[in-house]
């Protein structure tokens, strides 16, 4: 099946023939076994592998899923995307130019020597250093006050309300000496912006928020329609924000691997060890795609190859 001889899934579309496209991704994809879940944050490590599910969410708000639909599992790195998309909405894009920086690293997303290579330090808001050093940047100085307008905005974008994963905060919390070290490094270059416990502590939080496959396409799809919510009509960013978003993500969301999916895919896109992934067609549609066993990058690999097919089918690439 071709669904588009041009990039489709804004009106018109047959939407069997999306069911289709999701169905066979599904299939094709779900018996295989590379890669291995996250074990560095001991509560990933145990949940169950084989889930695998698939999500759209079009820019005219039509939604189609695949698979283990109901699964709920950490948004972890994804979550980055869309702090970043509150920073730049509260502070202004140059803000995050001058005190992040929007590079990439070329190296994994915890890398301590990509902040020694690099002048900017923090790098960018899409790895671990820079994602903390966001948070920081966040107006609000007492946690719950930061906490809670992060978790409205993520709920703005879900369209509910989202809860954090209980036992993947402790368990992320309990292990969290790697994250430490890197923010108390940046605070030592003047290149955070706030109390490294409280700053930590908040993106340990948002890391473990619960979503289902759905739930992040819904998210991804504000990014699909220009800033304004498909479905809740809600505008939430601004469109010259949106594209900046999607920038780092073309050039910093899969990592070390992210010139290869651009290469492969061609479509701006956001990981997360959790084994989520989203990816953005500007103007057509967001995919979603869960599954827990990650490559050495820490991408999933099923939802890598089910996010590459439906691309392909739709005739989906930015470039
Ligand atoms: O801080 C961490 O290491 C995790 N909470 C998130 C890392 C992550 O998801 C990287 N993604 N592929």
């Amino acid at each position: 099946i071709i669904l588009c001889s041009t990039a489709c899934l804004a009106r018109p579309y047959d939407p069997q023939k999306v069911e289709q496209v999701l169905n066979t991704a599904h299939a094709l994809y779900k018996d295989t076994n590379a890669g291995a879940n996250a074990d560095y944050i001991p509560a990933l490590a145990k949940v169950d592998s084989s889930l695998f599910a698939i999500a759209i969410v079009t820019a005219d708000g039509q939604v189609f899923t695949q698979g283990d639909i109901d699964a709920t599992f950490s948004i972890q790195s994804i979550s980055k995307v869309f702090t970043l998309a509150l920073a730049m909405e509260q502070q202004g894009s140059e803000a995050i130019v001058d005190k992040i920086g929007v590079n990439a690293t070329g190296l994994p997303f915890n890398s301590v020597a990509a902040i020694e290579l690099n002048q900017d330090r923090s790098v960018n808001p899409l790895v671990n250093a820079g994602a903390m050093a966001t948070v920081s940047l966040l107006e609000g100085d007492k946690t719950q006050q930061k906490w809670q307008s992060i978790a409205t905005w993520y709920d703005q974008f879900a369209g509910r309300e989202l809860a954090v994963m209980n036992e993947v905060y402790q368990s992320e919390s309990a292990t969290n000496g790697h994250n430490l070290a890197i923010a108390e490094l940046l605070k030592s270059y003047d290149r955070f912006y706030g109390d490294v416990d409280m700053n930590l502590d908040i993106y340990t939080r948002q890391c473990s928020v619960g979503v289902t496959t759905k739930d992040l396409a819904m998210m991804a799809s504000v990014l699909a329609n220009g800033g304004t919510h498909p479905v809740t009509g809600e505008a939430l960013m601004t469109a010259e924000n949106v594209q900046r978003v999607l920038a780092v993500m073309a050039t910093a969301g899969l990592y070390e691997t992210s010139g290869d999916w651009a290469f492969q895919v061609g479509l701006p896109a956001k990981s997360g060890v959790g084994g989520g992934i989203i990816a953005v067609m500007p103007g057509k549609f967001a995919i979603a795609a869960f599954s827990p066993k990650l490559d050495e990058a820490g991408n999933s690999v099923r939802a890598q190859r089910a996010i590459d097919y439906i691309a392909d089918k739709a005739n989906a690439n930015v470039f």
